[in-house]
């Protein structure tokens, strides 16, 4: 099983020594928690793939310090560097990944085989310090291909916990979604992946503009991470709105057959107006924060699973803001229940 570190001097030693010795080691980032790898060893890369179970065909995100060594790894002219420039002084460290044309050097097992790779300079700083320390990471978000992602050392610990030496503990994760994808390798920046960082934000910084997040409908396995079902819970999900609850409070079939659901609001106030009362009520945050909702939306999901509902009910927020983020995650972790 693997060894929860507290940070300090010690466990900083055991990680990176572990990392570069080509182990793969869960380290906590703003968004979600990462399994991390040194991006010249084949060995340990292909270690991220084994312990996900994750296709190969899924590319990954590379981890840097600074604007310098993602220089490193990326053909990127003058006026993309202006470009990125920009955006770095605006969100990095923070949760932004630009996918961009890469380097030669750059292994085929980071990218899929594809002629761009995703880069990102996470804000964690305990990740920032470890990165000082061995260069670039590759990191995939620590949990089995498919399951919700880990946004606490707990959740890493019982989904991928036998095959890892360490994780880190850096606390529970601030943002609680993965950081926004942006592809700037082509003629027009484009949203791949909603995040904290909207693409409203990014155009007011690029004062251009920039393609909005268009969900895949199909399930064209060539991206599995936009794949329309992923980060699936184990107990069956059901998404309504605050409008649909409103109009049709007799539509949890579950309920009619006796089965134990729980019923997740955004806010503790839409939770009391709740007019449930046999269903188990639950709720993300105090005022409807979105930013709160998207701290808490995987963890309250993964402790609800552990919990064995015959049924989840969850709100989704309206699609502003980070709130697209979160409408993304919930609308995939909920597809394959769908019918
Ligand atoms: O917040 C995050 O980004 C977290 C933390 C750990 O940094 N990482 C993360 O990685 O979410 P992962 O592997 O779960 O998602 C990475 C996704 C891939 O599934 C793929 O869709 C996209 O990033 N991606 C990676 N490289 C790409 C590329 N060259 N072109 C297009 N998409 C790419
Ligand atoms: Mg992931």
């Amino acid at each position: 099983m693997a060894e929860i570190l507290q940070p300090g001097a010690d466990s900083l030693r055991k990680v990176v020594s572990a990392l570069t010795s080509g182990e793969v080691v869960a380290l906590p980032t703003e968004t979600v928690y990462g399994l991390a790898a040194v991006i010249n060893r084949e060995d340990a890369l292909e270690k991220i793939f084994s312990v996900k179970a994750r296709p190969l065909i899924d590319p990954l995100i590379v981890h840097v310090v600074d604007l310098s060594s993602l220089m490193k790894l990326a053909d990127v002219d003058d006026v993309l560097f202006n470009k990125l420039r920009a955006l770095t002084d605006a969100f990095s460290p923070g949760p932004l990944t630009f996918v961009l044309k890469k380097k030669k050097g750059v292994s085929d097992k980071i990218t899929a085989g594809k002629k761009t790779v995703a880069i990102r300079l996470p804000a964690h700083p305990l990740f920032r310090e470890i990165l000082l320390q061995t260069g670039p990471l590759a990191a995939p978000s620590a949990n089995p291909f498919g399951y919700l992602s880990p946004t606490r050392p707990e959740h890493v610990l019982e989904s991928i916990g036998d095959k890892i030496p360490y994780i880190l503990d850096g606390g529970p994760c601030e943002v609680g979604v993965e950081s926004t994808i942006i592809d700037v390798s082509g003629k027009k920046a484009t949203i791949l992946r909603p995040g904290a960082i909207t693409a409203e934000q990014i155009e007011e910084v690029l004062k251009e503009k920039v393609e909005p997040y268009r969900p895949l409908v199909s399930t064209d396995p060539t991206a599995p991470g936009m794949l329309k079902q992923h980060y699936s819970p184990q107990t069956k999900l059901r998404l309504f709105t605050e409008e649909e609850q409103l109009l049709n409070t007799e539509s949890f079939e579950e309920r009619g057959k006796g089965g134990r659901v729980a019923v997740v609001y955004l806010s503790r106030e839409a939770a009391q107006r709740s007019s449930y009362q046999k269903e188990e009520i639950f709720w993300l945050s105090e005022d409807g924060s979105l930013e709160t909702v998207a701290r808490n939306v995987f963890d309250l999901l993964q402790r609800l699973d552990g919990l064995h509902f015959d049924a989840i009910y969850f709100q989704v927020p309206g699609k502003k803001g980070i709130g697209i983020a979160i409408n993304d995650r919930l609308s995939r972790a909920a597809a394959k229940f769908r019918t």
